[in-house]
């Protein structure tokens, strides 16, 4: 994958999403402008904290569906809660018009690798933001616990929950080496 300068790969972000309320939870973000498939619409940034922090604050993975928590990677999880921006009002999709891309640092460090949101499509002004949680459970995903993570993505496919079934070979996000 090409990698383009950093100004080129952020244009200004000002005013090209936003957070207010939407039809699948809460709050999300939504284009204001239109978008390329492609672009980068923006980092998800937040606290970087270990695993273990993130259950300490927020309990292990069977007690709430509704997480701000994004894992970066064996070491790190990202808190959208503290320090965090727009990206954490992204909702989830079966049927997203953006992924999560994890950029690795150059430098081989973990705690520079990168949450970047990335158009999968050309998104119109006004369509809400989402993309696949990718979720994966340290417990089983019981129909409880399908019950806990519920979907209300309203994708004709929607599989009805956020979770996702644990794939054989290593799954999740896209990862790309950052060559910067
Ligand atoms: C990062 S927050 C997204 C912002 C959220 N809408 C809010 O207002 O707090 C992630 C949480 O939002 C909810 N959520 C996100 N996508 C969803 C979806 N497709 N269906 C139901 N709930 C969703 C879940 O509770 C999830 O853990
Ligand atoms: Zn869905």
């Amino acid at each position: 994958m090409m990698m383009l300068p950093i100004h080129s790969r952020f244009p200004p972000m000002t005013q090209r999403i936003r957070a207010r309320r939407s039809p699948i939870h809460g709050r999300g973000v939504f284009a204001l402008a239109d978008l390329a498939k492609g672009d980068c619409v923006v980092r998800y940034r937040g606290e970087l904290i270990s695993h273990a922090q993130a259950d300490e604050r927020y309990g292990d993975d069977g007690e709430s569906g509704h997480t701000f928590l994004f894992t970066l990677n064996e070491q790190y999880v990202v808190d959208g809660n503290r320090r965090g921006n727009v990206a954490r009002w992204i909702n989830h999709s079966c049927m997203p018009n953006c992924q999560a891309v994890i950029e690795i640092s150059a430098g081989g460090d973990p705690r520079r690798d990168r949450i970047l949101i990335e158009a999968v499509r050309d998104i119109a002004a006004g369509e809400e933001i989402t993309y696949d949680y990718g979720i994966v459970l340290a417990v089983p995903h019981t129909a409880a616990m399908k019950r806990l993570w519920p979907c209300h993505c309203g994708a004709a496919r929607c599989t009805g929950t956020l979770l996702k079934r644990r794939r054989r070979t290593e799954g999740g996000h896209a990862r790309v080496e950052c060559k910067m």
